[in-house]
């Protein structure tokens, strides 16, 4: 599918709506929003009380009837009217700008690889939320090929693996296109419910919130170390050793799934192209990709050398802000020519579109 790059100029707003965070990059004022994707919602009077940061500290720790949610899971849009109500709030005074004037407001979303056109439809009413009126999807892996610094014109195929919070996108990619690519349902969440459910059984201890990502986090540097969580028979509060090694184990396993994502995205591609890939290896980023081991893991049982993103969380975003910030060529004959529909997303996707879906 191609692209037309000068409508992707167009845009003044470019969203990654993660199921963890959103991030939203607004040309000329950079990166305005990196938050949890999170609302809290008083259930007496059904009003948003908090969204983002302020959501994310109230987890666990609020009466019953504030319930704090998600609305974003697995690549789409979980909860419309909560997702609207989360995007207005964060982004506030920046949409100002946006509809200044008689200009359209315009914005770019990356949508997983392959989506069908329910989550397509529901990236692009979320977005009405903020007055956009017209909005262009890129699939994710094409973004985060571009934020990876891999230009759009770039032939050798790279092979990206982002694993996020709830999914995780494996795709090889060339002139902006995805080749070969597929969805897991696994990301960090499947990985720290992991440890949690092994810490529980192991050592009959609740971890609080963000007990099993600081378990994640340090599992690299000891061999045991130290966890506080709330004792399931007495309640009490109270530390345990946890053994690094078993929770390693216990790690690999939920890796089997993109283990095996991995294996039917090579399963496509031409064996020149698999030994090719071979050589280079693949790319990780998305936040999980930080987990210590997972990409000894990956590296162990594919044979191939894998590298991790800097910054791997912004890799999408960054990817989208050089869409809608790249300058047209004032000597274009000077340019290398690219080849015909570079980057894959859907020449022009208005609202008024969709309305006969769903
Ligand atoms: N230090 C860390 N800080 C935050 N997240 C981390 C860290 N280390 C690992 N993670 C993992 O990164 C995940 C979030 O990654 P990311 O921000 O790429 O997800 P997302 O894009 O919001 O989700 P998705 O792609 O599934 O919609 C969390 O689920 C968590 O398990
Ligand atoms: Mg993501």
């Amino acid at each position: 599918m191609g692209v037309d790059t000068a409508a992707l100029r167009r845009c003044q707003m470019a969203v990654d709506l993660g199921a963890s965070r959103t991030r939203i990059h607004v040309r000329d004022e950079g990166l305005v929003v990196d938050e949890p994707s999170l609302t809290a919602v008083d259930a007496r009077s059904g009003s948003v009380v908090a969204v983002g940061s302020v959501a994310a500290r109230m987890l666990g720790r609020v009466p019953g009837h504030i319930h704090v949610s998600r609305p974003m899971d697995s690549g789409t849009v979980a909860d419309m009217d909560l997702a609207q109500s989360m995007l207005r709030h964060m982004v506030g005074r920046h949409v100002l700008p946006l509809r200044r004037g008689r200009r359209r407001a315009r914005a770019v979303v990356a949508v997983p690889y392959g989506s069908g056109p329910l989550t397509r439809k529901a990236a692009v009413d979320a977005l009405s939320a903020l007055g956009i009126r017209h909005v262009e999807l890129v699939a994710a892996p094409v973004a985060a090929a571009l934020g990876c610094g891999f230009e759009t014109d770039h032939a050798e195929p790279v092979m990206l693996v982002d694993c996020g919070a709830t999914i995780t996108q494996i795709a090889v990619v060339a002139f902006g296109e995805v080749i070969s690519g597929t969805v897991v349902p696994v990301g960090g969440d499947a990985i720290e419910h992991a440890v949690t459910e092994h810490v529980l059984a192991r050592h009959g201890l609740e971890l609080p919130t963000g007990g099993p990502r600081d378990i994640c986090v340090r599992l690299g540097h000891d061999d045991t170390f130290p966890v506080t969580g709330k004792d399931i028979r007495s309640g009490w509060a109270r530390n345990a050793a946890v053994d690094a090694a078993a929770l390693r184990a216990v790690i690999g396993v939920s890796l089997v799934p993109i283990l095996d994502g991995i294996g039917a995205v090579l399963r496509n591609l031409s064996a020149d192209l698999v030994v090719d890939l071979a050589a280079r290896g693949l790319t990780m980023l998305g936040g999980a990709s930080e987990i210590p081991g997972i990409e000894a893991t990956i590296r162990a049982a594919t044979g191939m050398p894998v590298r991790i993103e800097p910054d791997p969380r912004s890799r999408v975003v960054d990817g989208l802000a050089r869409l809608i910030d790249a300058k047209p060529s004032r000597r274009p004959a000077e340019q290398p020519v690219a080849p015909e529909g570079p980057i894959e997303a859907t020449p022009v996707t208005d609202v008024e579109d969709f309305a006969s879906v769903a």
